[in-house]
């Protein structure tokens, strides 16, 4: 039987298909994909912090409305990627217990703080817009709950960077002070966004094995490659620059040249010595400390209702 089901999965991989919770799957695809999706649900958790910060400060009702309602997004994806991962045998409370515990990761972009209000215009214009050029591919890997969820996250990712873009748009058009801030916030998120990607493609341990799984459709410098052509663009029309004086179409690449991000800051952040990382856990913390007596009633009455049911 072994024999049939690795020629099973292997043919589903080739054809392009969704291998689904009940098929059988190598082990080493389950724990790679229990590793992926946990994290990208922790960076999903992780990630309402920096914005958070801002909801009761944000310069109109309209703006903290718009706010308000990303973050509910974020927790809701955060949501998805740990049913998603239950799927594969993973057990929620036990994935929560990693990311406190370190042994778990989020995405090293959480740990850069938001200074001033042009930050949330920032995060949402470059970090939504790097999570994108991430997600979109993702709804194509090879494992089904993960790609289906990808399809909604993608849809409510798109609006996320638009109201980024146009607050930005709607800065760069104001005051002189308004201005400088916009510039200030995207000087800051740039060569951090680029890092999001990942390692470049020579240091990274998992492309190669994700992309014969079919999870990873491109490798880590495509994707970064894809977000600097897309992105430079939009600069442009916002009337704010890069900070990077590199930035240079290449004609025979048909791909803007740029400088690399620090990758050595990368390992730092995703190690735990980024500006905000025990900010961010010890927030984390006190959430779940303060809010166990939600989930223990939660529990309480779902169980009564239970036994009313058997009753
Ligand atoms: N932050 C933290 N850790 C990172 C990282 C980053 N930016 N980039 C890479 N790493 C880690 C990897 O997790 C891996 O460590 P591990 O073995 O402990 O998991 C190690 O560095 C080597 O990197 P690899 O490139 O070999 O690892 P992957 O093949 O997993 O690629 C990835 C990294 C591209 C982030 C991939 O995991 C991925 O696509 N994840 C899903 C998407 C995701 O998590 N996006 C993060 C942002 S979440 C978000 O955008 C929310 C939106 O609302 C803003």
């Amino acid at each position: 039987p072994d024999a049939d089901a690795e020629a099973y999965f292997d043919a589903v991989i080739a054809a392009d298909q969704k291998i689904e919770p009940r098929d059988a799957m190598p082990e080493a695809y389950r724990k790679t994909l229990i590793r992926q999706i946990a994290q990208h649900a922790h960076s999903e958790i992780i990630g309402m912090q920096p914005e958070g910060n801002w909801i009761t400060r944000a310069p109109s009702l309209a703006r903290k409305a718009i706010l308000l309602a990303k973050v509910q997004d974020e927790a809701g994806h955060g949501l998805y990627l740990y049913a998603a991962a239950e799927t594969l045998g993973a057990d929620r409370e036990d994935l929560y217990a990693q990311l406190l515990s370190g042994r778990q990761k989020y995405s090293s972009i959480f740990n850069y703080p938001t200074v001033t209000w042009a930050d949330v215009g920032a995060i949402g214009w470059l970090v939504d817009g790097a999570a994108i050029v991430n997600q979109v591919p993702l709804c194509r890997c090879s494992y089904g709950p993960y790609a289906r969820a990808m399809i909604r996250v993608c849809k409510e990712e798109s609006f996320h960077q638009r109201q980024g873009f146009q607050s930005l748009y709607v800065l760069a058009r104001g005051t002189e002070k308004q201005r400088a801030m916009a510039q200030d916030a995207i000087d800051r998120w740039w060569y951090p966004s680029l890092a999001m990607f990942g390692p470049p493609d020579a240091d990274s341990k998992h492309t190669a094995q994700s992309m014969e799984w079919k999870i990873k459709r491109y490798s880590n410098d495509e994707l970064r490659q894809k977000f600097v052509d897309m992105t430079v663009q939009q600069a442009e029309v916002l009337g704010l620059t890069l900070p990077d004086e590199n930035l240079q179409w290449n004609e025979e690449r048909g791909h803007y040249d740029y400088t690399q991000p620090d990758y050595d800051e990368l390992m730092q952040v995703i190690k735990g010595d980024g500006p905000c990382n025990r900010q961010r856990m010890a927030n984390r913390r006190e959430a779940v400390e303060s809010g166990t007596w939600v989930s223990e009633a939660a529990a309480a009455y779902a169980a009564k209702q239970d036994t009313r049911q058997e009753a």
